[in-house]
């Protein structure tokens, strides 16, 4: 898609409902279109409206193999709630061998390098995969969400992953989020009651105290612009 065709879809949508954007994008992609679910409160808002307008369309989640029992339990509770099936990516696991091999169970904690190669082996991978034979893939991310996420759209060209990425959420605030969780009863993961307002990996996020940042908890022992995993960075 040309970036004239893409400005000019953020300003068709640029007051529309999520609903009404994901709508179009699900009507004009079909099968080639997928939801990137990490079951977190923006991708159940998401799941939920995908399932209302076209319950058949793609969602995928990347299992680390390093996630919540509490993420795991929502997986489950969410495809039995609204009669779906998530799609379920592993890493390859000769990768994962030689990654622990080399740098330890929990290497991830000694330098940022080790971190990112733990990252891309178990979730920049799988998402390459996952987004094989796409033109576009939707993310929950908004704006408020981090410092690295402050100049998002809801259409943008994906350079490092070369198809679109629509961001139906990115101009909400977290309390209508929540709003829409309550109003819809929509499953959400029961850390959110424990203090942790953005859930990744177990051993890669802890609980945040009240006022803090909320994503804080994310690799809490690194500085914040570069607390990304790489799903979302920008080439
Ligand atoms: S991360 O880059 O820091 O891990 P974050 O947890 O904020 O990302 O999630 C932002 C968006 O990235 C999610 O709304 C989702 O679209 C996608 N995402 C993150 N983690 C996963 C995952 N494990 N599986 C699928 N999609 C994910
Ligand atoms: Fe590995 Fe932590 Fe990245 Fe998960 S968040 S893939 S455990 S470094």
């Amino acid at each position: 898609m040309k970036t004239n065709e893409i400005t000019q879809l953020n300003e068709e949508f640029a007051n529309a409902t999520p609903e009404a954007l994901l709508g179009y994008f699900l009507d004009r992609y079909g099968s080639r279109i997928a939801l990137s679910s990490s079951l977190s409160i923006e991708d159940q808002v998401l799941t939920d409206m995908i399932c209302r307008l076209k319950p058949d369309a793609r969602i995928f989640t990347l299992d680390t193999g390093r996630l919540f029992p509490e993420t795991y339990n929502l997986i489950n509770q969410t495809a039995m709630h609204y009669g779906i099936r998530l799609e379920v990516f592993f890493p390859d696991c000769t990768e994962v061998e030689k990654l622990v091999a080399d740098c330890g169970i929990n290497g991830f904690y000694e330098s940022l390098e080790k971190r990112k190669r733990c990252c891309r082996i178990r979730k920049l991978d799988p998402l390459e995969r996952a987004l094989r034979g796409l033109d576009a893939w939707i993310c929950g991310l908004r704006r408020e969400q981090s410092v690295t996420r402050s100049e998002m759209r809801a259409v943008e060209w994906d350079e490092a992953h070369g198809l679109l990425k629509i961001n139906p959420l990115i101009d909400w605030h977290e309390e209508q989020v929540w709003e829409y969780i309550r109003r819809n009863h929509v499953p959400y993961n029961k850390l959110h009651e424990q203090g942790f307002p953005s859930i990744g990996c177990q051993p890669c996020t802890r609980a945040v105290k009240p006022g803090e940042d909320i994503r804080a908890g994310r690799w809490w022992w690194e500085s914040p612009d570069h607390k990304e995993c790489g799903l979302h960075l920008r080439k």
